[in-house]
């Protein structure tokens, strides 16, 4: 399929890179096309930002058929732009459409269509060091009808916006509040794909969290509220007695983050320990009594890694590390950083040169 490229006759003014935030800037182009259940994936443009047209009827206004990821492109030090294992946003992408009633996509021919796009819109890529331009690439079903069904129309977008670092003040560990009130994910729901439906009854525990002080919120398993499953919207590593710990995928209750398997592999590659399980509240907080919890960390792709300095559960509080970024979590975070803005040589097969 051909990509057609209609330029803006309006270009927007950047913003001063330091006052770019995280994404409060969108950029002057972006990638659509459109699907339908019987002829497929059809008229692939990039056009200029602006807004979509629907049916207030549209399927997605009601029943939440829709689907996301959250990937970065970095400018390296060389001057090339950099994305990291692109691949493995557009595997999960189409995993998440099966669930949710999506039609599948080419993410060879996604992946061309957004080089193009960023090609076009280099010049949103801050080129400067923590700084990157986040992609969004998502997809609803537009098809209309009120009547709970899937639809055999949909929308797929890319929109693009430049993002600073995640945390401006570096990596300060954060207090995460374990939730023993509402769930995120039950076993055989959605909990394990990306799709907005799944966040939507998130937002009220965390702004309750949020309001009593702590940073984010640790989501525990539905059905015996003993075992930890995510983070905000990150996954949860621990470092205990000197071993990678970290809650299994078989649940199928959490995201299973690219962070979170960039995580693993490099923690097996330097000799670690990687054991992937269930892990209970009363573990973590007995390695933390023992001394034996020796780092907590968040993994994702808008901050890498976020180190967590104490964790709350039911009036309990544990400190881990004195509250400072462990020596696992500050390797990860500049191996990682390294690869993505060229700063190291890519032995993995992980980055993709735009150009
Ligand atoms: C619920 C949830 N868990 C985990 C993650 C981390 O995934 P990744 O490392 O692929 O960004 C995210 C963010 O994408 C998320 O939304």
């Amino acid at each position: 399929m051909d990509i057609k490229i209609t330029k803006t006759q309006n270009p927007k003014p950047k913003p001063a890179w330091e006052n770019a935030g995280f994404c409060k800037y969108y950029s002057d182009h972006m990638f659509i096309m459109d699907g339908n259940k019987t002829k497929g994936w059809y008229d692939a443009r990039i056009v200029p930002y602006g807004p979509l047209q629907m049916d207030p009827a549209s399927l997605v206004f009601h029943y939440a058929q829709e689907s996301f990821e959250g990937m970065k492109a970095f400018y390296g030090v060389d001057g090339k732009i950099r994305l990291f294992r692109p691949d493995a946003n557009m595997k999960r992408m189409n995993i998440t459409h099966k669930r949710m009633s999506i039609m599948e996509f080419d993410g060879d021919f996604v992946l061309k269509a957004l080089d193009e796009l960023i090609k076009i819109e280099k010049d949103w890529v801050p080129p400067v060091d923590e700084m990157a331009m986040y992609i969004r690439p998502f997809c609803i079903g537009n098809g209309t009808h009120l009547g709970v069904k899937s639809s055999d129309d949909f929308i797929y977008c890319i929109i693009l916006s430049p993002v600073g670092a995640y945390y401006p003040e570096g990596m300060a560990p954060t207090k995460i509040y374990i939730e023993d009130k509402y769930v995120r994910s039950v076993e055989g729901g959605t909990g394990a794909y990306k799709a907005g439906a799944n966040y939507a009854g998130t937002l009220q525990p965390g702004e309750e969290v949020l309001a009593k002080g702590f940073s984010q919120i640790c989501w525990l398993d539905a059905k015996e509220r003993k075992y930890i499953e995510e983070v905000g919207t990150s996954n949860i590593v621990f470092v205990i007695d000197g071993k990678v710990v970290t809650p299994t995928l078989k649940t199928g209750t959490i995201l299973p983050g690219i962070t979170r398997d960039t995580t693993l592999q490099l923690a097996r590659e330097w000799g670690y320990d990687v054991e992937e399980r269930p892990v209970s509240v009363e573990e973590v907080f007995k390695a933390a009594d023992e001394g034996k919890l020796n780092e907590a960390f968040a993994t994702g792709t808008a901050a890498v890694i976020s180190p967590v300095g104490l964790i709350h559960y039911k009036g309990k509080e544990a400190i881990i590390n004195d509250q400072k970024t462990g020596p696992l979590s500050q390797r990860i975070y500049d191996e990682v950083t390294d690869l993505q803005y060229g700063r190291k040589e890519d032995t993995r097969g992980w980055i993709h040169i735009v150009e």
